[in-house]
């Protein structure tokens, strides 16, 4: 028997488990991508403060999920010996910064009216992240599988959901960079690929 576990506050675990997962579920696998997706589709010039005000809604869950998580793994001695909490660690703290990026962006972006370094950055950082934390609820539930919080309807209502919208998401990454090149390329022909790449009809974005 593991005497590091709390067994005291052991009861407290399946109400944690459920808030965790569902706090980080839908931060990473529905309004991560949905943000993502309302930035490239949005017509409008309030759509950065659309998906700026989605994300961050996310990353208010995804900050209630870690300390969720951190009280589980401190109860459960799971804290950082396992998959699931190291990688978790990575993506949450990484990602504290990624508001910070989309910000510094957009003040570049004001002023020069083209993609910068910070562009990139916030897009690329953001893309990886959201899919390794998407995988990283799927090892959560395989780590959940040997305590009393598991639960096999919430194992499915994840696959599914991740499937869908991970699918979703990867979709919309690999249409954007597709149009972004087709685009250039268009450019390079006119002359005029600066202009071409550097934002669509809401201002920034496509
Ligand atoms: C990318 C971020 C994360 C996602 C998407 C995520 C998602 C999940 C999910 C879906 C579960 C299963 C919950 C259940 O069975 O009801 C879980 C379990 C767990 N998570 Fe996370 N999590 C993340 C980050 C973290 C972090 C940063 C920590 C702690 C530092 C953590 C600690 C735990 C622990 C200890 C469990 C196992 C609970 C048990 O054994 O019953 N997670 N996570
Ligand atoms: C945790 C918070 C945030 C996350 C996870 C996030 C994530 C992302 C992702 C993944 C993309 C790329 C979409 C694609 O796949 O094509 C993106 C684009 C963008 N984000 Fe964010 N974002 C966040 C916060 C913000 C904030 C606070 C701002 C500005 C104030 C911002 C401004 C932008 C802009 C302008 C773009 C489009 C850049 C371009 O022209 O290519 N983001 N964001």
């Amino acid at each position: 028997m593991n005497p590091n576990i709390i067994f005291a506050d052991l009861p407290k675990v399946p109400s944690l488990a459920k808030a965790h997962g569902i706090a980080m579920g839908i931060a990473f696998v529905v309004l991560f991508p949905l943000g993502a997706f309302l930035i490239r589709f949005v017509r409008s010039k309030h759509a950065i403060w659309i998906h700026a005000g989605c994300q961050l809604v996310g990353w208010v869950l995804m900050i209630a999920g870690l300390a969720t998580g951190i009280k589980m793994g401190k109860i459960l001695d799971r804290l950082h010996n396992n998959a699931h909490t190291i990688l978790g660690t990575v993506v949450v703290v990484a990602l504290l910064l990624q508001p910070a990026f989309g910000y510094l962006h957009h003040l570049r972006y004001v002023k020069t009216q083209k993609k910068n370094v910070w562009t990139h950055l916030h897009v690329w950082y953001g893309r990886v992240l959201i899919v390794l934390g998407i995988i990283n609820g799927g090892l959560g539930l395989r780590l959940a599988r040997d305590t009393p919080a598991y639960s096999m309807a919430g194992t499915i209502v994840y696959a599914v959901f991740a499937g869908v919208f991970g699918g979703f998401f990867f979709g919309l990454v690999v249409y954007v960079v597709m149009r972004g090149r087709k685009s250039n390329e268009a450019g390079l022909r006119s002359g005029k690929v600066e202009k071409l790449g550097g934002g669509g009809k809401n201002g920034e974005g496509p």
